[in-house]
């Protein structure tokens, strides 16, 4: 992220791309030949306590096993971290992570979650000043792809970057790094950043997690054209597309698809697109990396890799990046 001025920050042309706003990038991903939807519009007051939901699935190891890795480790994670520093998350939902590692950072001037969704801010804030009462919590409400507005007077603080739950994969390699190189512009001079990256693994593991039993996760990928219907005057009938979701192992990726179970319209703002049975709307792509991959991803985008905590099944990987003098 690049500052703009003394009260945004703003991410380069080449990471914010066109059509941010809902209805524009909704009827831009469904008039492609493949059809998409950008998965950050998962996340409206519903989307988020569904993705709460998904992180207490037996299927789902990437949150329990994020945790026993910073509860292992918050205090190592935290050393060095001067007084009066300010701890920046990304995509920080339920800030339920961040808990651990406050417990351990002594003295911070401010925690600036950032999110798109609203909600899951609020109820973060409400929980964590409950908790640490003392704590200046500063939300900021939007995408972090994109300008943000930050606050004024932190802008020159000391800041540590905080982005768990593996949301780096929800990116393409190459919006990964524009995305991580923003991020050290923003977090430096001083810029540390703790990441975490879900490990790749055994591809029946990783389908089963994003295909869980109760349908959680179904639920959660479908109430994105039930937030159409509700937001955007759609009109998508909700059962007749089905979840899906396949392990692609040249890319390394887990895929989340919706599929027309017939042939069919839906319409979106008075506009209509056609569906053929059989064909998808792709709303999701989470990348796995192995530990040498994300550090050289990190390494082309400016930072040099720090150490990297993960649990004893090779599941999760957090890693520390430091910011590099020179890019
Ligand atoms: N950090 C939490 C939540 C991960 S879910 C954890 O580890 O459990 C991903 C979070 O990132 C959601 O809260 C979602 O609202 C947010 N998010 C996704 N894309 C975003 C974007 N482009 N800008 C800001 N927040 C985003
Ligand atoms: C937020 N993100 C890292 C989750 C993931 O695993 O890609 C979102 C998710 N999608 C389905 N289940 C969870």
């Amino acid at each position: 992220m690049m500052w703009m001025s003394s009260k945004a920050l703003r991410l380069p042309d080449a990471v914010i791309g066109p059509g941010h706003d809902f209805a524009a990038s909704v009827i831009e991903g469904l008039s492609r030949t493949r059809k998409s939807l950008p998965c950050r519009f998962f996340y409206d007051a519903r989307g988020s306590a569904l993705f709460e939901e998904i992180t207490k699935l037996p299927e789902y190891y990437p949150t329990r096993t994020e945790i026993a890795i910073l509860e292992a480790h918050a205090a190592e994670m935290a050393e060095s971290v001067p007084e009066r520093a300010v701890l920046v998350e990304f995509g920080s939902g339920s800030s339920r992570k961040t808990e651990i590692l406050l417990k351990h950072v002594r003295d911070l001037a401010a925690y600036v979650p950032v999110d798109v969704s609203a909600s899951a801010l609020d109820d973060a804030k409400r929980r964590l000043l409950e908790r640490f009462p003392a704590l200046s919590v500063r939300p900021v409400v939007g995408d972090f792809s994109r300008t943000l507005a930050f606050p004024d007077d932190l802008i020159k603080a000391h800041k540590l970057g905080f982005f768990p739950g593996s949301t780096i994969g929800n990116f393409s390699p190459a919006a990964a790094r524009r995305l991580l190189g923003a991020m050290r512009d923003m977090l430096s001079p001083e810029g540390r950043l703790i990441i975490g990256v879900d490990l790749k693994k055994d591809a029946r593991a990783l389908v089963r997690a994003y295909n869980d039993q109760d349908g959680v996760t179904a639920a959660f990928n479908l109430n994105l054209l039930a937030r159409i219907n509700r937001e955007l005057d759609g009109f998508f009938a909700l059962d007749c597309f089905r979840h899906e979701a396949i392990y692609d192992p040249r890319e390394g990726r887990i895929e989340m698809h919706l599929v027309s179970i017939k042939d069919q319209a839906a319409s979106v703002r008075g506009r209509w697109f056609r569906f053929l049975a059989g064909e998808t709307i792709h709303t999701e792509n989470s990348y796995k990396y192995t530990i040498s991959q994300f550090q050289d991803l990190a390494r082309s985008a400016g930072w040099l890799p720090g150490r990297v905590w993960r649990d004893a099944g090779n599941l999760f990987g957090v890693h520390e990046l430091i910011a590099c003098l020179k890019r």
